[in-house]
């Protein structure tokens, strides 16, 4: 039986064993796929540990995401841009690494009918969470996008790194232009938090992206209804979860499952 799991620390909470088991009965893929909890400077002996014992297959979470990415020796673009990697595996001899949130984000606003084509978005935060999505909405042929930061300086090192024309970093303070769709790759959401920001910038958001999810509408996506318009699409990051992991499950199996099962799992779980 093929051996998976997911690396982090804490790991205790992490909801990837139950979504890959659930995808592997759907498809009658026999596997295992566990928790794996590293000590923080231990991540390479783990790693090396689970796949001399026969592992196929890890998914990476805090704060072990950039440990992936140098640990493998052959890149996707997507993890090259982010400088992180969720999905690690070994093929041909060779260890292979991927970061599939960026993926999961476009599919998931896909499964909510939201197309980026021509659209004029802005990314608020520019950390982990931005750089692993940001060349997965460059992709889709937006308009522009703005990614704005309380420090913009990390803002701006994205920018410089994807070298695309349509793309603009800014500060939070400041915000110019008008947006379609507004993506918070920020941690605020987290602690019930909001960023300090100019809001003038929601005035004709239609949808609003929350990365981070809770069992309640989060504090990013309240904020914005509060400041633009009730119409607004509010959406949490549990279904980009989901897609990033069947993500992952299709590099290792060759086969994407179908979401729509642990989709209204976790949402009846959460
Ligand atoms: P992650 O991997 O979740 O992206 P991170 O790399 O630590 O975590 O990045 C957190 C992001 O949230 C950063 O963009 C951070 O802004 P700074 O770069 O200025 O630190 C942003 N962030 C966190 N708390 C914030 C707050 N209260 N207001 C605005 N931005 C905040």
């Amino acid at each position: 039986m093929k051996q998976f799991a997911v690396i982090g620390n804490p790991i205790a909470h992490s909801k990837s064993p139950l979504i890959h088991q659930t995808f592997a009965k759907q498809l009658n893929i026999e596997l295992s796929y566990v928790l794996l909890e590293s000590e923080p400077d231990q991540f390479k002996q783990t790693v090396d540990k689970f796949f001399a014992s026969g592992g196929t297959g890890l998914n990476v979470t805090t704060p072990f995401k950039n440990d992936a990415y140098l640990y493998a020796s052959q890149v996707s673009s997507h993890s090259q841009i982010a400088e992180a990697a969720n999905t690690l595996y070994k093929e041909d001899n060779i260890f292979k690494a991927d970061t599939t949130d960026g993926i999961g984000l476009v599919t998931d606003l896909k499964f909510h009918n939201i197309d980026l084509k021509g659209k004029r978005i802005l990314v608020l935060g520019a950390g982990g969470a931005a750089k692993g999505a940001i060349l997965a909405l460059v992709d889709q042929s937006p308009k522009h996008i703005v990614i704005a930061n309380r420090t913009k300086q990390k803002a701006e090192q994205i920018v410089t790194a994807i070298n695309s024309n349509n793309l603009s970093a800014s500060s939070l303070d400041k915000i110019e232009g008008e947006f379609d769709v507004v993506i918070n790759s920020t941690s605020c959401s987290i602690t019930d938090d909001v960023p300090e920001m100019d809001t003038a910038c929601f005035n004709n958001i239609s949808v609003s992206y929350d990365m981070s999810y809770k069992p309640y509408q989060t504090s990013f996506n309240k904020f914005v209804l509060e400041n633009s318009n009730p119409d607004v699409k509010a959406i949490d990051g549990l279904g980009m979860l989901v897609e990033q992991a069947a993500e992952s499950f299709l590099i290792w199996h060759g086969v994407r499952p179908d979401t729509s099962q642990i989709r209204n799992l976790l949402r009846k779980a959460n």
